[in-house]
C-alpha cells in the first residue's frame, strides 16, 4: 500500500515538472521575435506615436479622473548620514507604473521592453523629491533606466537614482538617539485632480531594501510608507513619503568618548591620595586631566553641527569636566589652607623669638595664649641649648615627643584641627580625606542617574508603526 502511494506521488511530481517545462517553453517562444514579428513591432510602435501628444497626461479628456501613478522602490544603499549637513544619501531603484490608454497596442506579446529613447517621446509624470538637496541619474554605461509597455498600455519606468535628501535631526539624545529620515515623492506641477500617487503594492511590500546594507553608525530599524495630501498655495498635491528610522549604535561613542572620559575623572582622584607637599605631581595631574577633558569635548563636537541645546553626550562630558576641574580646585584649597597654617606656625615661631625672651620675665604679654607660648618658648630654648651642646639633640627630641604626648597634647590637637593636620606633614588633610569619599560617590550617583534616564528616554521614538527590516542573515 505504502509503495503504491509512493509511486502515485512520484508520477504526480513528474507530470507537474513536465507541465512546468512545457509552459516555460511556451513563455520563451513568446519572447522570441522572428524577423517578420520585429517588423510588425516596429510598425506598431511607429503607429502608436502617430498623433500622440506627449504634452497631455493620460485620461486628459476624462475630467475628474486623475492619472494614478503607482510607485515601488528598492533601496540599494544608504550612506553618508551627516549630522553637520543634516542630510543622508540614498541610492535606489525608482519604479513608476501608470496606464496610458493611448499607448495600448495589439501584438501577441506580454510586454515590450523598449530602448530609453522612447521615454523621451511619451508623457511622463514630473515626479520630484521634495526634500532632495541634490539628485543624480547614473549614466554608466548607458542611462540607467528602462521602459516597459504592455499591450494594455500599462507602462513601467524604472530609474536608478542617487538622492542626497535633507533629514532634520534632533540631536538632544545624541549618541543614544534615533533619527527619522524621509524621502518625499511628489508631482512638481500636477495637482491632485491630474495626478495621484500611491504605493503600488500596499504600505509594506512597495519597498525593498538590500539585505547587505551596513551603515557605520546606524542600524535601520524599519520603514513606514505614507500617502498624504500636501496643501500648498498653488493647490493640493498628492505626496508619498518613505520614512526610515535609524537607530544610532553607540558602541563607537562608548569606546572613544565615554570610557576615556570616565577614566580621566578617575585619574583626577589619584591626586587625593598624593601627599599635599607633592605640588608638582598634584598640579600636573589636575591640569593634564582638565586639558584632556577640554580636548575630548572639542573633538566630540567638531563632527557635530553647532546646535545650541545640550546633547546627552554634553551632559556627560561637561559633568566629567566639572569633576576634574573641582578636583584641581580641591588641591588649590588644600594647598591654600596648608600655606595659611604654615604662615601661622611661622608667625608663632617669630612671636616666640620676639616675645619669648622677655616672656620668661613677664608672662603677661598674651594673656590668652600665655601658657602655650610659655610651653613653646621653653621647648625652643631647650632646642637651642641642645643645638649648642650638639650631643644632647637626641635626648631633646625624646623629651619633646614625651612632652607632646603628655603635657601639651591637647594644644597640639587643637592646632591640627584648625589647620587640617598641618602639624604632621605626612598626614593627609581633612579635605583630601573627605574628597576621597565624596568625589567617587558623587560620580557613581551621577552615572547611574545618567544612564538610567537617557537609555529610557532615548528610544521613545520607536513604535509599532514601522515595518521591521529582517536582520541580515
Ligand atoms: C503582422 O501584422 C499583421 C497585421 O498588421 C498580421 O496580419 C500578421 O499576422 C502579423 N504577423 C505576426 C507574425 O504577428
Ligand atoms: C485642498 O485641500 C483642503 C483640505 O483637504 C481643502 O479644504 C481645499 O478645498 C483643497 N483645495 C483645492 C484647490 O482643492
Amino acid at each position: 500500500m505504502m509503495e503504491l502511494w509512493g509511486l502515485q506521488t512520484s508520477v504526480m511530481y513528474i507530470s507537474a515538472i513536465c507541465c512546468a517545462v512545457v509552459a516555460g517553453f511556451d513563455c520563451c517562444a513568446d519572447g522570441e521575435y522572428s524577423d517578420k514579428n520585429t517588423a510588425n513591432v516596429s510598425r506598431s510602435l511607429d503607429n502608436l506615436l502617430k498623433g500622440y501628444d506627449k504634452r497631455l497626461r493620460p485620461f486628459y479628456k476624462q475630467r475628474g479622473k486623475p492619472a494614478m501613478i503607482g510607485i515601488t522602490m528598492f533601496v540599494s544603499a544608504i550612506s553618508s548620514i551627516s549630522e553637520i549637513d543634516m542630510s543622508y544619501t540614498v541610492d535606489f531603484y525608482f519604479r513608476q507604473f501608470w496606464t496610458d490608454p493611448r499607448l495600448a497596442f495589439e501584438l501577441d506579446v506580454d510586454e515590450l521592453c523598449i530602448s530609453n529613447d522612447m521615454i523621451e517621446k511619451i508623457w511622463r509624470p514630473d515626479t520630484f523629491f521634495a526634500n532632495a538637496k541634490t539628485s543624480s541619474f547614473h549614466d554608466i554605461t548607458n542611462k540607467n533606466a528602462f521602459f516597459r509597455i504592455k499591450p494594455s498600455g500599462d507602462i513601467l519606468l524604472s530609474l536608478r537614482l542617487t538622492v542626497v535628501a535633507a533629514c532634520n535631526m534632533d540631536l538632544r539624545f545624541f549618541p543614544m538617539d534615533t533619527q527619522l529620515c524621509t524621502l518625499e515623492i511628489e508631482s512638481f506641477g500636477y495637482k491632485t485632480v491630474d495626478i495621484m500617487y500611491e504605493w503600488l503594492d500596499g504600505p509594506i511590500n512597495s519597498m525593498g531594501m538590500s539585505k547587505a546594507m551596513a551603515l557605520p553608525q546606524f542600524t535601520i530599524y524599519g520603514y513606514r510608507l505614507v500617502e498624504r495630501l500636501e496643501v500648498l498655495s498653488t493647490g493640493n498635491y498628492s505626496r508619498l513619503a518613505l520614512e526610515m528610522l535609524f537607530v544610532r549604535s553607540m558602541g563607537y561613542y562608548l569606546i572613544q568618548i565615554y570610557v576615556p572620559s570616565t577614566l580621566i575623572v578617575v585619574l583626577s582622584w589619584v591626586s587625593f591620595w598624593l601627599s599635599r607637599e607633592a605640588v608638582p605631581a598634584r598640579v600636573a595631574l589636575g591640569i593634564t586631566t582638565v586639558l584632556t577633558m577640554t580636548t575630548l569635548i572639542s573633538s566630540t563636537n567638531a563632527a557635530l553641527p553647532k546646535i545650541s541645546y545640550l546633547k546627552s553626550i554634553d551632559v556627560y562630558l561637561v559633568t566629567c569636566f566639572l569633576m576634574v576641574f573641582t578636583s584641581l580646585l580641591e588641591y588649590a584649597a588644600v594647598s591654600y589652607i596648608g600655606k595659611q597654617c604654615q604662615r601661622k606656625a611661622k608667625m608663632e615661631l617669630k612671636d616666640m623669638f620676639e616675645l619669648g625672651m622677655p616672656l620668661i620675665g613677664n608672662g603677661l604679654a598674651y594673656p590668652a595664649t600665655r601658657e602655650q607660648n610659655l610651653n613653646d618658648n621653653v621647648r625652643v630654648l631647650q632646642w637651642f641649648n641642645a643645638e649648642r651642646k650638639g650631643k644632647d639633640k637626641d635626648s631633646y627630641t625624646k623629651r619633646r615627643t614625651d612632652s607632646t604626648d603628655s603635657s601639651s597634647s591637647t594644644d597640639k590637637d587643637e592646632t591640627d584641627q584648625q589647620c587640617g593636620g598641618t602639624g604632621r606633614k605626612n598626614k593627609p588633610s581633612d579635605i583630601d580625606k573627605f574628597a576621597r569619599v565624596f568625589f567617587p560617590s558623587m560620580f557613581v550617583v551621577f552615572s547611574v542617574i545618567y544612564w538610567v534616564t537617557y537609555l529610557n528616554i532615548s528610544h521613545s521614538g520607536i513604535d509599532n508603526s514601522f515595518t521591521r527590516l529582517q536582520p541580515p542573515t
